[in-house]
């Protein structure tokens, strides 16, 4: 795919998902650094799309168990738990060969760390009701080498794509099309969850440097908004007063919403 190229803002350059090295992502110090303790930024987010899912399957009963999507999911794995109980299989999608490995030793049965994150989503039914859900996991997760741009159209029934069309590429335009390929995989009426860094300048993962462009809810929302339902939620998460995650970010920010039935375009 070619696009164009956009200013990315004084004394910054530009780098395109296309230039940036992902093979050279550091799974384990991604991990260490984002995940190795549950965040409370991170629990906020848990329990809005856990009700989320929760609210729409409550509407729609009938609908599950659907095939779900999370894109780019690198090294984490609760956007994926997030999915579990809806869910007849998982695709893990991801562009980096060092993540989809990690995602490989995972699935079989995920390190103890992430035993926090279950914890916040059984604090309600129907996850509480899943007794192993590293066995869930198991025979659903399906981790799969891919490329965000190529996904193919209204192919799943939920997804999650959480801090990658943002945290992926200094071009805007390039977000803009990321947020749209992952809300076009979906099937119409498809419930979806996409957690972004407000105010990114962009990231370094085991000493390697990534590139990020720096949204907020506005472009969120003008992202999102014309592939969405019109009663998408957005909310924003501020730092929490413990520490920031890292230097260079304003928050965090979570789009709750459903796959528009009829397309805008
Ligand atoms: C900041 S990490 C986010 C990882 C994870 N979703 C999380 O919540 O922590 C960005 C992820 O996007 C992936 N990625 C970058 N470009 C991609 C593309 N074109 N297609 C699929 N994944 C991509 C990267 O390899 C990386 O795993």
């Amino acid at each position: 795919m070619v696009l164009r190229t956009f200013d990315p803002g004084p004394g910054k350059s530009q780098e395109l998902n296309g230039e940036t090295d992902w093979n050279a992502f550091d799974s384990d110090a991604y991990v260490e650094h984002n995940y190795r303790h549950l965040r409370s930024d991170d629990e906020q987010i848990i329990r809005i799309v856990r009700d989320h899912f929760r609210d729409h399957f409550r509407l729609h009963p009938a609908a599950a168990p659907v095939p779900g999507i999370d894109v780019g999911s690198g090294a984490n794995l609760y956007p994926a738990l997030t999915l579990l109980p809806w869910c007849s299989e998982v695709t893990l999608f991801e562009r980096a060969r060092t993540n989809v490995r990690w995602l490989e030793r995972q699935v079989p049965g995920y390190e103890a760390n992430w035993d926090a994150f279950w914890g916040v989503l059984r604090e309600v039914e129907p996850y509480a009701g899943i007794e192993d859900p590293r066995a869930r996991l198991r025979l659903a997760a399906r981790p799969k080498q891919g490329n965000l741009f190529d996904l193919p159209e209204r192919r799943w029934g939920i997804g999650t794509m959480f801090f990658v069309a943002e945290s992926m590429t200094t071009s805007h335009e390039e977000f803009r099309v990321g947020v749209r390929r992952f809300a076009e995989c979906l099937r119409p009426g498809a419930p979806f969850a996409a957690a972004f860094m407000e105010g990114s300048t962009g990231y370094s993962v085991g000493g390697e440097s990534f590139p990020a462009c720096s949204v907020e809810e506005e472009q969120v929302w003008e992202g999102l908004a014309p592939y969405a339902e019109s009663e998408m939620h957005i909310t924003r998460i501020g730092i929490p007063g413990e520490r920031p995650l890292r230097q260079g970010y304003e928050g965090m920010i979570v789009a709750c919403g459903r796959r528009r039935s009829v397309s805008s375009r």
